[in-house]
């Protein structure tokens, strides 16, 4: 059985301060869920999130991460950055990375390796445009940006990644895809690590849902078979809301 996995993306968002702030609020109202409740924060306000989330049951990710240990790559983390702060999860291969960071299939791979060398669980974006999904590829599209993105890993890591399915047109823009939709695609996912790493790792690893996920149609998504919860961005800005997501 997997449990359901909700993680939020601030993105850029929030200073040390108005984290510390959102996470108390948030703390109390996700106490009692029995679903896991993650919070990605920005870099600068990963060590206020920690301290604010010590003896809750939110745990902390980064963002983002370079695939190297150091070195002359100006403005880059490390993975060691992170876990030695107490990062759990860092997200990888998010579409605004790709879109407006160059990041590509390859990158993101490098980086899953090298964030589960450091024993850091990946959270890996996969999802199509709306052109793509125009051109019926979706399927095809996200089956080949998860075989590259888990190159390489053994069947025993791939159990303990998190793969979130974030169609680019769903995200930031109110439109959600059905829950029908997300299934589908969440499905193919599963069905391309169960091709390549058998159906054991097939059924623990967890596949989420992310694009305008929100307070009135998380439950809806969650309760599909292939949906283990979801990576949410706007909603999880606003304790209420991401908390009744939390709790779905
Ligand atoms: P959204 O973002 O929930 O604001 O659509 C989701 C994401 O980008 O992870």
């Amino acid at each position: 059985m997997r449990q359901t996995v909700v993680a939020g993306n601030w993105k850029m968002n929030k200073t040390p301060a108005q984290t510390t702030e959102l996470i108390n609020e948030l703390k109390p109202l996700v106490a009692e869920s029995a679903n896991k409740c993650i919070v990605c924060v920005p870099f600068t306000s990963l060590a206020n999130a920690i301290e604010a989330c010590k003896g809750s049951n939110i745990e902390v990710g980064a963002q983002n991460m370079y695939f190297e240990e150091s070195g002359a790559y100006t403005g880059e983390i490390a993975p060691s950055m992170l876990t030695e702060m107490g990062v759990k999860y860092v997200i990888i291969g998010h579409s605004e990375r790709r879109q407006y960071f160059a990041e590509t299939d390859e990158t993101v791979n490098k980086k899953v390796i090298k964030a589960f060398e450091h024993g850091l669980v990946p959270i890996i974006c996969v999802g199509e445009s709306l052109e793509q999904r125009e051109q019926g590829i979706t399927v095809e599209l996200v089956s080949m940006q998860t075989k590259i993105a888990l190159l390489g890993l053994s069947a025993e890591q791939v159990k303990k990644t998190i793969i979130a399915y974030e169609p680019i047109w769903a995200i930031g823009t109110g439109k959600t895809a059905t829950s029908d939709q997300a299934q589908e695609v969440c499905k193919a996912i599963r069905d391309t690590v169960a091709d390549v790493f058998g159906k054991d790792a097939a059924d623990e690893v967890i596949v989420q849902y992310g694009g305008s996920v929100n307070a009135g149609n998380s439950k809806e998504l969650f309760a599909k078979e292939d949906i283990d919860g979801g990576l949410v961005g706007g909603a999880s800005l606003k304790a209420q809301d991401f908390s009744v997501i939390v709790n779905s």
